[in-house]
């Protein structure tokens, strides 16, 4: 049998239209849900996908706020840009673009957001709610990841889940996260020894390295289900994802494509994170 393509896209379309409801009736009771992303710096891709994210806040009415910083402020000035957008209760969400100027200590300012708008989920106090499964602003990949497995009905219960990545991003939260839906989690790093060995027994891999073709027919398990996090751009403007999706496709049950797939909704799931902020200032 071919594999099911999971489409992250067809599932984002659906929720879109979802949070653009939810936008509506909190704009009746006069809430305006508002996002505000702080960028640092020139970093080209960083620009692409802050403007990607206003783009997707645009379509579903969720107001933006672009706050470009010159590449040389301090550390203080910058958390003193933050202390500001806590203390504005017009501002639901707020983001900082990563990566930081090297001078600039990003624990240091990712702890300064207030957790209650860290629509990230980046915050240590919504990272230990969710280890524990409290409720809280989950990671935007890791989030849209557990959509699209619940709505391709992947079965997790006592499966095993193999996470190919560390990132505090994706990677651990993701691996947490099946945790909690009972999967059995082994994490593989750059560091793995043998690696193929590995991820050969995994009925879930989930591929996080952005690496691409990190993954080949040789490294899945026939019938598995694939989860492909990569999003490398190529010289000739191709973009692909950390498994060789040509080959693995015919060997799998469900793998998700890029472009496509998980990417997204991950901008998605930051507009979910923004509504449900904005839901709790009723
Ligand atoms: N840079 C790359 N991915 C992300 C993300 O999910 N959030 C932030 N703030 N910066 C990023």
């Amino acid at each position: 049998m071919p594999a099911t393509i999971m489409y992250g896209n067809v599932l984002a379309n659906e929720m879109r239209e979802n949070i653009k409801e939810d936008v509506n009736v909190l704009i009746d009771s006069d809430i305006h849900p508002k996002l505000t992303v702080l960028i640092i710096g020139e970093n080209p891709a960083s620009k692409t996908y802050v403007r990607m994210k206003q783009k997707a806040c645009h379509k579903v009415g969720i107001a933006s706020q672009v706050i470009e910083l010159n590449e040389n402020i301090s550390e203080d000035e910058l958390l003193e840009q933050i202390n500001k957008l806590n203390e504005d209760n017009t501002v639901h969400g707020i983001l900082v673009q990563l990566p930081l100027p090297n001078h600039i200590n990003e624990k240091r300012v990712l702890e300064y957001i207030d957790p209650v708008k860290d629509v990230d989920g980046f915050h240590p106090i919504n990272i230990g709610r969710m280890q524990i499964g409290h409720d809280s602003l989950v990671p935007c990949t890791p989030l849209g990841i557990m959509k699209l497995l619940e709505y391709y009905q992947v079965d997790l219960s006592g499966k095993h889940a193999v996470v190919v990545g560390r990132s505090n991003i994706v990677g651990k939260p993701v691996g947490q996260l099946l945790l909690n839906q009972d999967a059995t989690v082994t994490y593989c790093h750059s560091k793995t020894e043998q690696l193929s060995k590995i991820t050969r027994q995994a009925d879930l891999l989930i591929v996080a390295t952005g690496k691409a073709a990190t993954i080949k027919a040789q490294d899945v398990k026939e019938g598995a289900v694939v989860i492909d996090v990569g999003n490398t751009f190529l010289d000739d403007g191709r973009v692909v994802g950390d498994v060789d999706f040509e080959a693995v496709k015919d060997k799998v049950q469900k793998i998700t494509p890029v472009p496509k797939g998980v990417g997204p909704m991950t901008i998605t799931m930051l507009l979910h994170n923004t509504v449900k902020v904005a839901k709790s200032f009723i």
